[in-house]
């Protein structure tokens, strides 16, 4: 079906977002099963304006769309709530559709348009609780950083009681007729979208809730997926208890030691090292597995819920394995920074690549201590005791953070 259609979300204000329902992957890592909408709003007020545009390659689709309301020439404001390219790459095009048309955003949001665009533009840098006059509608703009990115912002339009929030809120699922009302079941999709999007950026998730809570709301028009018009509260509810939970984690008192192991060796020292970290202190836990054939998802779940992870891995080839990458890779500097870390395994004939392990380790901001416990080949009973050691070596530091963190 062609996607031609704009929809009425209130008189003046229309949906003229776009459906890419067969997209199978988002940001070339997240799954998206039920596709996805980019969502562009325009407010039919005294001076027109837009909110967000589209995915680039929709251009001709959005363009057309918006001509079915007006003249994009005659668009005054474009409000970029947040920069990534699935909202902003229509940008380029837009200014040269509407070329009186001021951007308005938050001032990271303007900095990082400056490096996208590559040209200087009209702009105006809006702060929380600014408010902008459109002649019969006014719109209120409320810092919402972090959701997902440091430019986030949410603005809300006082006379339609609309509030438009880009990433937060929404979710990767297509359906032409767009209203939560009318979509049907959408929560595998809302909160899959959360877990991958926003779960990291749970705190300001809550301020945000907090941010909105006594607002009158006819609406929630999102940046993705279904406008929520009806069941707005469940959804924001839901954000909330989905925020609440993963502000829990880490469990400070959990490490996860995660490894492979071709021969044994490698799981032998990470058998002693458990050993040790119990040793340490009674209230410690492990959480032990071989990561091979593990899914990310679970591997990336465990990490999560530690307080402290212990790499190791072999060296075939004079390389640490696929699965440690896969690791590093799910690995979030944001949600993971200052967790204490370290690393260990067996080599042959080269132990030089296992320094890489620390470099990784540093690099996503975790803490790593000491300077991991490697061996040559396999772990006899020296190795082991050492293994034992490093184990309580690191037990002892989870529980100096703990009560740090106590205290
Ligand atoms: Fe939908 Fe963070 O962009």
């Amino acid at each position: 079906m062609e996607d031609k259609q704009v929809l009425t979300v209130t008189p003046d204000v229309h949906w003229v977002g776009v459906l890419d329902p067969d997209l199978i992957r988002f940001d070339v890592v997240m799954e998206t099963k039920f596709g996805t909408t980019y969502n562009s709003y325009f407010i039919d007020a005294d001076k027109k304006a837009l909110v967000d545009t589209v995915k680039e390659p929709f251009w001709p689709v959005f363009l057309e769309k918006l001509k079915q309301l007006t003249d994009p020439a005659e668009i005054q404001y474009i409000i970029v709530n947040h920069t990534e390219p699935d909202h902003s790459g229509c940008l380029p095009q837009m200014l040269k559709a509407a070329p009186n048309a001021t951007v308005v955003g938050s001032g990271n949001a303007v900095r990082y348009l400056r490096d996208q665009l590559g040209v200087e533009f009209s702009h105006l840098i809006v702060k929380d609780g600014d408010k902008l006059s459109l002649g019969n509608k006014t719109l209120t703009f409320i810092g919402a950083p972090n959701l997902h990115w440091p430019d986030t912002i949410f603005t809300w339009l006082e006379e339609d009681k609309l509030l438009f929030t880009c990433d937060a809120f929404g979710c990767h699922f297509s359906h032409p007729v767009m209203f939560d009302d009318t979509v049907g079941d959408f929560s595998e999709a809302f909160t899959f979208y959360f877990n991958v999007i926003l779960k990291p950026y749970s705190k300001f998730v809550v301020k945000a809730i907090a941010k909105i809570a006594s607002l009158p709301v006819y609406a929630i028009c999102t940046g993705h997926g279904p406008i929520l018009r009806k069941d707005w509260k469940k959804y924001v509810d839901l954000s909330g208890q989905l925020a609440a939970a993963a502000l829990e984690l880490p469990k400070k008192n959990r490490v996860l030691i995660a490894y492979v192991s071709a021969y044994r060796n490698t799981a032998s020292m990470a058998e002693r090292i458990a050993d040790g970290i119990r040793e340490a202190g009674a209230g410690l836990e492990v959480d032990m597995f071989d990561m091979e054939g593990v899914p990310m998802a679970e591997v990336e779940r465990r990490v999560e819920e530690a307080g402290a992870v212990i790499v190791g891995s072999p060296i075939i080839n004079q390389n640490i394995l696929l699965q440690v990458y896969q690791l590093f890779a799910i690995m979030n500097p944001i949600r993971d920074r200052g967790k204490l870390a370290g690393a260990f395994g067996s080599y042959g004939w080269s132990a030089e690549f296992m320094k890489s392990m620390e470099t990784n380790l540093l690099n996503l901001k975790l803490n790593f201590i000491d300077k991991g416990v490697f061996v040559r080949f396999t772990p006899h009973e020296n190795e082991l005791r050492e293994c034992l050691l490093y184990g309580q070596l690191f037990g002892e530091k989870m529980l100096e953070e703990m009560a740090k963190c106590a205290g």
